[in-house]
């Protein structure tokens, strides 16, 4: 069994089944809306409104970076800056060059397709992409066996949106249809109480001074975080702080409750950090390893808790396993001694 038999509780990026509700009533739905990602909502507006002027569709676009930083959100604000009709797929959804033939052969004049985990259409649905983004042309088999023939249909001007967490995994010939690539970056705290203090008001949250900014600061530089952390405290505010206003206390009471530290890690973030430190003597280990050591799944470990904890230098990828860094090592070994001394104490 695991050693940690709670780490589905963590707060890393990914989307809760319920969540996706909030995500939704949550989500920025003008580019002014959007907070922070200034380069990239800048060049964004000067894409649009060039398009706009010329009265042409949106060159195809690709957003990448970690779980929750709003690569879904912006889809939807470039379907409305547009002007345009927003049809949501997946990679995965698209299962059979079928499936992608028929949405393609549906879309009207300036659409705006969105292919979220676009890095895992099949190889085969990805052919069939390559001309209808290039030139807009579906080529489609039509019969069976060998009276088949193929027929190549015109398409309407579209814009293809990708979303990735793993730029890395997408094909060479597939990155280089899109007009544009843009990386989503971690959010400053300072941008993250700027939507705490949007999604406050819209679930009627009241902050006292110091709160919005001590839950900011331990956000994983995540909205999507952010958001969730606010939900928690919103609901220890109304049954412990008697539906008042949340304090700086109260935040700190709920964050502790929450086991999220000072720096915003977790309870998984630790985990793995101290099963490198303690059991592998630092590292190098290996992600598999790693994995069954602190009984998670190493898709979550990759693409969830690794990419913050590399961020914030705590951890480093080597060719030959995952490594601590002396910040980790600062960090827990101060953590150590303190609960040292607090035992001695007692
Ligand atoms: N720039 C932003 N300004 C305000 N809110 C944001 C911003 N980015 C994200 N959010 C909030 O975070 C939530 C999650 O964002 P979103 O679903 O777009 O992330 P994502 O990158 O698509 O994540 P995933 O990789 O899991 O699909 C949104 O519902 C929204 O409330
Ligand atoms: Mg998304």
């Amino acid at each position: 069994m695991s050693e940690f038999p709670d780490s589905r509780e963590t707060l890393d990026g990914a989307a809760l089944p319920e969540e996706r509700r909030f995500d939704e009533a949550l989500r920025p739905r003008t580019l002014d809306e959007m907070v922070g990602q200034e380069r990239l909502r800048e060049n964004l507006a000067i894409f649009i409104r060039a398009a706009r002027e010329r009265g042409e569709s949106l060159d195809h676009l690709l957003f990448h970076g970690p779980p929750g930083l709003g690569k879904t959100s912006l889809a939807h604000v470039v379907a409305h800056e547009m002007g345009a009709a927003l049809r949501v797929t997946s990679g995965p959804a698209l299962e059979r060059t079928g499936d992608l033939a028929a949405l393609l052969s549906n879309l009207e004049a300036g659409d705006v397709l969105f292919i979220d985990e676009v890095h895992r259409l099949p190889a085969a649905v990805e052919e069939i992409l390559y001309p209808a983004m290039e030139d807009y042309q579906l080529d489609i088999l039509v019969g069976q066996g060998p009276g088949a023939r193929s027929m190549r249909l015109d398409l309407p001007r579209f814009t293809l949106v990708g979303a990735t967490t793993r730029a890395g995994l997408l094909s060479a010939p597939l990155r280089d249809r899109f007009g544009w690539v843009a990386r989503l970056e971690y959010y400053p705290p300072e941008d993250l109480e700027r939507i705490l203090a949007r999604s406050g008001m819209m679930l009627g949250v009241e902050f006292e001074t110091g709160s919005r900014g001590e839950i900011a600061g331990r956000s994983r530089g995540t909205p999507r975080v952010a958001n969730r952390l606010l939900r928690r405290v919103r609901d220890f505010a109304q049954i412990e702080g008697g539906g008042g206003p949340v304090t700086h206390a109260l935040a700190l009471f709920a964050l502790e409750r929450l086991e999220v530290d000072e720096l915003g890690l977790d309870r998984l973030d630790r985990a793995l950090l101290a099963t490198l430190l303690e059991r592998f003597d630092g590292g190098p280990a290996g992600l598999e390893t790693l994995a069954a050591a602190v009984g998670e799944d190493k898709g979550t470990l990759e693409d969830l808790v690794e990419p913050y904890l590399i961020h914030q230098g705590f951890l480093a990828r080597t060719p030959r396993g995952r490594v601590v860094t002396d910040r980790s090592r600062g960090h827990f070994g101060a953590l150590a001694s303190i609960r040292e001394k607090q035992q001695k104490l007692l």
